[in-house]
């Protein structure tokens, strides 16, 4: 049977569900989009007036919203209408690694896509094309599917109907910061499934802006694994560089001379190969987590300690940062202000979930200093919230530790002893380190942990310098 896809229906307006469900919209005017969500204030946040207000930045984004909703794109907490009248029901809701219980600190905890799966149970009717997006563990379909063919015995809707459910898994690649682009020009569209119709039915769609060329399709469980695996192998490339950024400090070698040399070679590649102050964003850990409970599950204990040691890197580099702070500045830093440059995980997102800034920070303020904090698009609020510390109006004079939030570069670095460059925003680049040295207490210090300050400049304004990576300066 060819299926007619008019109506979908995503549930969860998150990082992943709103650019997502933005894009298709965009692509797909015949297709009505509803995005539906259990919490009213981020609706209330995609329907606002000023769309400065989304709930998320990405660049584009805005753009997408402006055209296409209240057209065709729509977001909601009408969840049990849209559910309804859905021919395809996309699940992307959070999936966060479990903190009690069994698997706890490793296992996705999958209870808002059982309560997904049970919501669509109830109020599908007709035939029904369920689609993972979320990121789930190997096998989490089969789940979905004894949810949806069990609820309901005789599987009839509520007008006596005969119903049928088919579901697919189609992770989504996009990373945050680039999403518009990488929904618009994906490296690959992951279909996985049983039923040939449903596969092509949301193969349809994608065709509508991208080549068939790329629309990989696969069984249910490779498709699942696949992406847990992608987003393995990228966090491992990172934590093998960030490795070799401490050696090459120790050694007097360069690591972006390192990273061209290796690079170079095509069996490498040169993407991906940035060293910093390790991952952050909700999917590395999470999902090498994941990868290492279901390695465990299976007795596979050498699989498992192999990626526990990635995890294990990311934060021994994380950690490493504040000590290099902390011991530059004569081993003490209370009484002392630092700036921090950039709170969100990368750049180009107000996203903060795992950023490696929320533990430097906290591992700072243990120190009883003052920070100054600025980034572009993370709020205060958040940041309070991330470090569980309410900001200052004003910093003390006191021996404590406090914080507050700077608008402007400039701003945190009035008399500040040290600047900390955390996240790679493209405004970083282009500071005026003269201007800003002679607002800072001396002996001033800057801090890269993204090699993104040009180095010659630096010099040239006469403040110390430390760069990740970097043996000799
Ligand atoms: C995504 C993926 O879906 C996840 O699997 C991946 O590993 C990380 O990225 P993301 O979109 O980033 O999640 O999560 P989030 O921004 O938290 O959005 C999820 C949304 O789902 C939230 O707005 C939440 O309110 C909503 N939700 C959650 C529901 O609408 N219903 C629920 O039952 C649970
Ligand atoms: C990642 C995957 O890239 C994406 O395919 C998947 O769908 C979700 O998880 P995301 O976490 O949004 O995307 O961003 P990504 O660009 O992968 O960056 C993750 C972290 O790695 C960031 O903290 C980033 O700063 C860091 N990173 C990335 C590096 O430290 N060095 C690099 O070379 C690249």
């Amino acid at each position: 049977m060819e299926f007619k896809i008019k109506n979908i229906c995503c549930i969860g307006a998150g990082y992943v569900g709103g650019p997502s469900m933005a894009v298709i919209a965009k692509n797909c005017p015949d297709l009505e989009v509803n995005v539906v969500d259990i919490n009213r204030e981020r609706i209330n946040k995609w329907n606002s007036e000023n769309f400065d207000e989304l709930p998320i930045y990405e660049p584009g984004l805005k753009e997408i919203i402006k055209r296409c909703r209240g057209l065709n794109l729509h977001f909601s907490t009408e969840v049990k209408k849209n559910i309804a009248n859905a021919d395809l029901i996309f699940i992307s809701v959070n999936t966060p690694t479990k903190t009690k219980g069994v698997g706890a600190g490793q296992a996705s905890d999958l209870k808002y896509v059982d309560s997904s799966a049970r919501e669509i149970a109830k109020y599908a009717k007709g035939k029904t094309i369920v689609v993972e997006k979320s990121t789930l563990p190997v096998r989490t379909a089969q789940t979905i599917k004894n949810i949806l063919e069990q609820s309901n015995i005789d599987n009839r809707d509520t007008k006596g109907n005969q119903r049928e459910f088919f579901v697919l898994s189609n992770p989504e690649f996009l990373a945050e910061g680039t999403a518009i682009n990488d929904l618009e020009n994906p490296d690959r569209i992951l279909i996985g499934g049983e039923d040939q119709e449903a596969i092509q039915g949301l193969a349809n769609i994608y065709e509508n802006w991208i080549s068939e060329r790329k629309i990989i399709t696969t069984n249910l469980w490779s498709s699942e694994l696949s992406k847990l695996i992608a987003n393995a192998f990228l966090a491992q490339r990172i934590s093998s560089i960030n490795s070799i950024s401490a050696l090459c400090e120790s050694t007097g070698a360069d690591i972006s001379e390192v990273k061209l040399a290796i690079g170079s070679d095509k069996r490498i590649g040169n993407k991906f190969l940035n060293s910093g102050p390790g991952f952050g964003g909700s999917c590395f850990k999470k999902d090498i987590s994941n990868l290492i409970y279901i390695a465990n599950h299976y007795g596979l204990y050498e699989v498992s300690e192999y990626w526990q040691n990635v995890i294990s890197i990311n934060a021994w580099q994380t950690n490493r940062i504040s000590k290099i702070v902390v011991e530059k500045l004569f081993n003490t830093i209370s009484f002392k202000k630092i700036s921090i440059l950039g709170f969100a995980f990368k750049a180009n997102t107000n996203d903060t979930r795992e950023s490696p800034a929320i533990k430097i920070c906290k591992d700072l303020l243990e120190e009883n200093c003052k920070l100054a904090i600025y980034d572009p698009q993370v709020s205060p609020l958040q940041i309070e919230y991330d470090l569980q510390l309410k900001q200052s109006d004003n910093l003390s004079n006191n021996d404590q530790a406090e914080w507050t939030f700077a608008d402007t570069v400039i701003d945190a670095s009035i008399n500040s002893d040290a600047i900390l460059v955390i996240t790679e925003w493209e405004e970083f680049k282009f500071i005026n380190w003269e201007i800003v040295y002679k607002h800072m207490r001396k002996p001033a210090w800057i801090f890269d942990t993204r090699s993104i300050v040009d180095i010659n400049k630096v010099k040239m304004s006469g403040i110390n310098f430390w760069q990740i990576g970097k043996g000799k300066i």
